[in-house]
């Protein structure tokens, strides 16, 4: 039964090379042949959005183009700083570059399309995608994580994000991000 099949297999194959299929250029692959063995990983970091000072991390583009109490329209790009703790002189582990758009005429909710670029350790170099709506009043909101490079390729999962501080006179802040992701 098992020669019979892999006969009929590989009489399709040659088939389907001879007449050269157009969808050739798709191919199933064995994922040993990678050495890739799916792993779920926890990340924490603190990322600091900081519109303050000489140097903010985080820049307005387009300034809110109504009289909106949700600043609707507002777009920021940042890359900003993501470290260890919650301090901004505590150990950085990476940049969060990327922006946020405000996106609702009805509540403070930005829409967030970030990579973090890691640059500690074993990590230094790889990077996690994320892409979602954050009501940032709300206490704990979730990002889906959509993508990812070098030791996070083909990640998946989602981050929990918890404001840990805000300024209403700088707009300063900094939110801790709990990512949980697969990859391999
Ligand atoms: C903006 O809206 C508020 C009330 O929503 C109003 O008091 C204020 O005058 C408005 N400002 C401008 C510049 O239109
Ligand atoms: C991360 O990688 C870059 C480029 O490969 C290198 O310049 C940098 O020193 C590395 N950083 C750390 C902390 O290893």
């Amino acid at each position: 039964m098992f020669t019979q099949f892999r006969t009929f297999f590989l009489y399709t194959l040659l088939l389907s090379v001879t007449k050269g299929n157009t969808d050739d250029f798709v191919n199933p692959m064995d994922r040993k042949l990678l050495g890739m063995e799916e792993k779920l990983s926890h990340l924490r970091f603190y990322w600091h959005d900081i519109l303050s000072g000489r140097n903010p991390s985080s820049v307005t583009v387009i300034p809110p183009p109504l009289n909106s109490t949700t600043v609707f329209g507002l777009v920021n790009v940042v890359d900003n700083p993501l470290t260890l703790g919650p301090r901004l002189s505590s150990k950085l582990v990476g940049k969060a570059q990327g922006l946020y758009a405000s996106t609702s005429h009805s509540e403070v909710d930005f829409m967030m399309a970030m990579s973090f670029g890691f640059s500690e350790g074993k990590y230094n170099g790889s990077s996690i995608t994320v892409l979602g709506r954050d009501p940032i009043f709300n206490k704990v909101r979730e990002l889906p994580v959509i993508g990812g490079s070098g030791l996070f390729r083909f990640a998946r999962g989602y981050a929990h994000l918890t404001t840990i501080s805000f300024s209403p006179k700088t707009k300063d802040a900094v939110v801790e991000y709990n990512v949980y992701v697969l990859h391999f």
